[in-house]
């Protein structure tokens, strides 16, 4: 009897224990399945607390014309901003004529998903229709014009989304490498004040929207000398500024975690938030003649054997390079968690990296690989390795706690 008691007991404990595995093993494949295979815990659960985790979305994606981008996107990430729906030549390309349609489109995506919505970008030397600067005759506007043309931008395009957009990229892009500003036709035809008129409109235009100064390589000490000048200038005249945008488009050697830190806290003692806006990782080899970050022009090869050398990896990327990538990627979010009281948000510049510009810029039809996730949406070493990263930075806080 005692033993029949004993046999029963354990042969209950073992279907109990097998239920149990059981259980186990059709929760994980279910949560594995329910994501795309995505693992669990997504990004955004990942850096919960620390910062938001934002991706830059195209109208495929927000459109919900792409249903496997979309399942990724809303697991993934808690931000959006528009890779081209909301700069100036999408909604106001003639000077009588807003189009909307898209731009409501993404917004729309972002509320139904409950994401932080960003607008990129208001003013800007690129993607912006030749009109604005002149007038029907073909000449340069006055200044007036201008100021008044950029005015009603601002105005109508950041009022329409008062209340829904959290920040905006106000100005971006307005500095040279050497620090001083750029030669647009924003600064020719209005002076350098148009910097401070731009944030001024923004502001007024909806007056609990954060403001943002965005730019590309000014982890260049140079270049930053200017951004921070900017900021001080703005903070001088008590215009308000909420936060510097660094892109973030990098190489591997480039730049420095160094450089990014020093570059964070440059900004901090300013009191301004950091965001990284941009961020992707150029993995192909550099070609003479581009400037890097989001130096935009179009270099065209012909030689076949230069064009073998520029785009080596067309049917993939190699294990030890995406190993060299995945450390490259953790190396920088272990920088970007070290100082999570600064940056609010991380922006990916693209979802996956058959999408990425960086397959057209510099050199059209290249096959670059800069992204969390390969042609085929499946997560890369590098999005496991950000979540290591953001795992072992919290248990290491919960350590400095006990
Ligand atoms: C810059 C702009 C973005 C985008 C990228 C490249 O960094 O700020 O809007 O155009 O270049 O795609």
């Amino acid at each position: 009897m005692a033993v029949q008691t004993l046999t029963n007991k354990s042969h209950y404990q073992i279907t109990r224990q097998l239920c149990w595995a059981f259980f186990l093993i059709s929760t994980i494949s279910c949560t594995a399945n329910n994501s795309t295979n995505t693992p669990s815990p997504t990004l955004k659960d990942a850096f919960r607390g620390q910062f938001l985790i934002g991706i830059a979305v195209n109208e495929r994606q927000f459109t919900e014309a792409d249903p496997k981008a979309v399942q990724l996107i809303t697991n993934n990430f808690n931000s959006i901003s528009p890779e081209n729906v909301l700069k100036w030549q999408s909604v106001h390309p003639s000077p009588e004529t807003y189009t909307f349609d898209m731009a409501d489109k993404f917004v729309e995506f972002g509320l139904k998903h409950n994401m932080v919505i960003i607008g990129h970008t208001l003013v800007w030397h690129h993607q912006t229709p030749l009109w604005v600067f002149q007038n029907e005759k073909g000449e340069k506007v006055d200044r007036e014009t201008l100021i008044a043309r950029m005015r009603d931008h601002i105005h109508t395009v950041v009022g329409r989304y008062k209340g829904k957009i959290k920040g905006w990229d106000v100005v971006n892009e307005a500095l040279n490498e050497n620090g001083q500003l750029r030669r647009s036709r924003w600064l020719e035809i209005i002076g350098p004040d148009y910097i401070k008129l731009a944030f001024k409109f923004a502001h007024e235009a909806d007056p609990d929207v954060e403001l943002y100064y965005n730019d590309y390589s000014i982890e260049n000490e140079p270049k930053r000398r200017g951004a921070i000048e900017i900021v001080k200038s703005l903070k001088a005249e008590g215009i308000r500024i909420d936060a510097v945008g660094m892109q973030g488009h990098y190489l591997m050697n480039w730049p420095t975690l160094q450089q990014i830190e020093n570059t964070i806290n440059d900004f901090k003692k300013l009191g301004v938030k950091v965001m990284i806006t941009e961020l992707d990782i150029d993995v192909l080899p550099r070609v003479e003649g581009h400037l890097g970050g989001g130096d935009i022009r179009t270099i065209r090869i012909t030689d076949p054997q230069r064009w073998h050398e520029l785009d080596p990896y067309p049917d993939g990327l190699p294990e030890e390079k995406q190993d060299a990538l995945a450390q490259r990627y953790a190396e920088l979010f272990k920088v970007f968690l070290k100082h999570h009281d600064t940056i609010s948000r991380v922006t990916f510049w693209g979802l996956t990296d058959g999408e990425s510009w960086l397959n057209y810029n510099p050199v059209p039809g290249r096959h670059n690989h800069p992204l969390l996730f390969d042609r085929q949406y499946k997560p890369k070493k590098a999005y496991y390795a950000i979540i290591r990263a953001a795992q072992e930075f919290e248990s290491s806080q919960k350590n400095k706690d006990k």
